[in-house]
């Protein structure tokens, strides 16, 4: 079971890096006035055909080989509706794929944000081949990070070598922390008032 909307992060990325993208745009948007919190992960990648979009959140379909299941869209659409939130995907073929999942921010059947940097260093470390742009937004602030940025600074380090990723993961880890002031989720939050 999912228990953090980081997970189900990691699950929508890794189809777009599975179809081929080169480039995915990661955008986690919290807004405690209005009441959202919303993930938008968009990738460059080849698109779905009609015919894989119609079933895309069937549990019993996939288009991956030696797989019998396929449950990233279908999980997360069950983690948005059981909060009353709301699922969007657009994808065409030749013009990639953008989820967008919104949540109500407060609602005790939301499941926390989670671990964001374990996230994103997990998606980096696992292909090489990928450039990833994270941002975070939270009630009108916004933090970004760009991997193409950071892969310029290095100048011929790769990325993938582990003081690197491991330094990626503690900035990604302070810099969220700094935007959201304590780093405390919504949702710890809820549970310290009522508790
Ligand atoms: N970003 C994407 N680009 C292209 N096709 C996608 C993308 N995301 C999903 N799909 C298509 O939708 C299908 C269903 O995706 P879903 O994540 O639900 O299951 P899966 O990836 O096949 O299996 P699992 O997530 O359980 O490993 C995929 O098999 C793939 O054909
Ligand atoms: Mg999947």
């Amino acid at each position: 079971m999912m228990e953090e909307l980081a997970h189900h992060i990691l699950d929508i990325a890794r189809n777009s890096v599975e179809a081929g993208a080169t480039r995915l745009e990661i955008t986690v948007e919290e807004d405690t006035q209005s009441g959202v919190l919303r993930f938008v992960v968009g990738d460059n990648g080849p698109g779905m055909p009609e015919h894989v979009r119609r079933r895309m959140l069937d549990p019993f379909f996939t288009t991956k080989s030696g797989k019998k299941v396929g449950l990233g869209l279908p999980l997360l659409q069950m983690a948005v509706q059981r909060c009353g939130g709301h699922l969007e995907v657009s994808s065409a073929p030749g013009q990639g794929t953008t989820v967008v999942a919104t949540f109500p921010y407060y609602c005790w059947d939301r499941p926390p944000l989670g671990d964001i940097p374990r996230t994103v260093v997990g998606l980096l470390a696992g292909s090489d081949q990928v450039d990833l742009c994270y941002r975070h937004v939270y009630n009108g602030q916004v933090f970004e990070l760009d991997t193409v940025e950071i892969r310029l600074r290095l100048r011929g380090i790769p990325l993938q070598t582990p003081e690197v990723l491991l330094w990626l993961r503690q900035h990604l880890a302070e810099s969220i922390n700094n935007l959201c002031g304590g780093g405390e989720d919504g949702q710890d939050r809820l549970a310290r008032r009522a508790g």
